[in-house]
């Protein structure tokens, strides 16, 4: 009879069988992808990948493998020439960070340990504390409050309004439901915040509609006196205005609302205040730029995106809340399985699964914590500066243009104009600057986003890139005329 115990099954591991091997493609990897960096200026921002790739992103599972060099053999030939390009110093869409290499490494390590940061008594635990820390050190909110690594703003966001719905529903919302909550609930921000609020809105059970959209005055901020009739008129119809969100750069154009004076509303209106600021929450590391966020301390609860201006490697959204007790009242349960110890592994006063919806959880906050150590955060103010140096650079050459037309006063570093030979319709404008958005990525000079201000489709340049130069905006520009030329023609 064949022992169990002998058999290869009863020693097979997913630990590599040739370890030498793999470290060293485990080496040539790392090297790839420093030589990748190295030439990153040459390289097209973007380019699609070719229709007859497809069927090899098409096949069964592998039910047994190639190994390791011939999967990364397919991935370097058939995926990386192909990826998103946001590394490229002449990327500058939507709004994107590049990362960084030590945030990459910090990811790796992350992974090769891989800890759960749900919950227990380790030090993974203690680094994204010290990176919650930092932030509300920076920020000006208080050490003490609560917090949360999450994947992005969209989460970090939903966390801000799940808490406040949770203090302010007027009824035990956990227990009893949104059908219990005696008045309608109200939140309130302008036409011009982020998506992913109407969505909070939604997954809360309060419906699209229960998020007011106000206006915005010419540089695209909130109008307070508009927020605050809005806020009066829904308490004389009986519902219960709850919650306002401020935005620290808006998506479309940066803009950043008057955010001491809506704290200032919300004291009096008795109201929750929340910054969304997945963008410009760390602008103040620029000291020419900090002004512009005065009254975000005075926030309850704050929404960023490590992973856009600050360049940590996806995903590196963040949640700070001033009183920590209630975001843990918000979302903790204690069900056997997970009840904390008084001692050893399952101890830890703090599990960070009690402050938001995930269970597990990885180890994202490394990346951050090696970044800063490694260059400070004061680097990344600097950084900051120059994009929003360059984002008036570009503007003020796209006035110079007489071909071009700027759409909208520079917010932080985001320029939005567009193509505008005289005499075109609304229409043909619309059509000819579509055109040239899709010309330009497929040309691989830059990668620029769009949007529409006031019916107007215009092209976005958001720029959020430590890797541009001011000469990366010329050659850009260049290449659009010359392009409009020949669309024209
Ligand atoms: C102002 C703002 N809020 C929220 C979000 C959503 O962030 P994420 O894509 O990280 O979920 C974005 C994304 O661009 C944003 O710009």
């Amino acid at each position: 009879m064949i022992d169990p115990a002998e058999t290869a099954a009863a020693h097979e591991t997913l630990d590599p069988t040739d370890l030498e091997g793999l470290r060293t493609l485990a080496h040539r990897m790392v090297d790839d992808a420093f030589d990748d960096l190295a030439r990153l200026p040459e390289r097209p921002v973007w380019r699609p990948m070719p229709e007859d790739l497809a069927p090899r992103f098409e096949t069964p599972a592998p039910r047994t493998g190639v190994g390791a060099e011939a999967a990364y053999g397919q991935y370097r030939s058939q995926v990386v020439p192909y990826l998103m390009g946001n590394d490229h110093p002449r990327f500058w869409g939507w709004y994107v960070g590049n990362g960084t290499m030590v945030g990459a490494l910090g990811a790796f390590l992350a992974a090769a340990s891989n800890p759960n940061l749900g919950g227990g008594n380790h030090a993974a635990v203690r680094v994204e504390q010290q990176v919650l820390r930092w932030c509300a050190e920076l920020l000006g909110f208080p050490l003490d409050a609560g917090g949360l690594m999450v994947g992005g703003a969209s989460m970090a966001n939903l966390v801000g309004w799940t808490v406040a719905r949770h203090v302010h529903a007027g009824v035990d919302v956990r227990a009893e439901g949104i059908a219990a909550i005696p008045e309608p609930l109200v939140a309130y921000a302008s036409v011009e915040v982020h998506s992913c609020h109407q969505r909070s809105a939604e997954l809360l059970g309060l419906g699209a509609h229960a998020l007011r959209l106000i206006p915005t005055d010419d540089a695209y901020r909130i109008d307070l006196a508009a927020l605050r009739r809005a806020v009066h008129e829904d308490r004389a119809a009986g519902r219960k205005p709850f919650l306002v969100i401020g935005n620290a750069g808006t998506i479309n154009t940066g803009a950043i609302d008057d955010l001491d004076a809506i704290a200032d509303l919300c004291a009096e209106e008795r109201l929750r205040f929340h910054v969304d600021g997945a963008i410009g929450a760390m602008i103040g590391l620029a000291p020419a730029l900090a002004p512009l966020l005065r009254g975000i301390e005075r926030a309850d609860s704050i929404a960023l995106d490590l992973h856009k201006w600050m360049h940590v490697p996806f995903e590196a959204g963040l949640v700070l809340v001033r009183d920590a007790a209630a975001q843990r009242a918000t979302f903790e349960t204690s069900p056997a399985y997970l009840a904390h110890a008084p001692r050893g592994l399952a101890g830890g006063a703090t599990w960070l699964t009690d402050f938001g919806l995930e269970t597990s959880r990885d180890f994202k906050a490394l990346k951050v914590w090696l970044s800063w150590m490694d260059r400070g955060v004061d680097a990344y103010g600097r950084m900051m500066q120059r994009n929003v140096d360059q984002a008036h650079h570009l503007a003020a050459r796209v006035e110079r243009e007489p071909l071009l037309e700027l759409m909208a006063p520079v917010g932080l570093d985001i320029v939005c104009f567009r193509v505008h030979p005289e005499g075109w319709s609304e229409e043909r404008l619309d059509a000819l600057n579509r055109e040239l958005l899709m010309r330009v990525h497929e040309s691989g000079v830059a990668v620029p986003s769009y949007t529409t201000l006031d019916g107007k489709y215009c092209l976005r340049v958001a720029i959020g890139n430590h890797r541009s130069t001011f000469e990366d905006f010329d050659v850009f520009v260049d290449a659009l005329l010359k392009m409009a030329d020949e669309v024209e023609a």
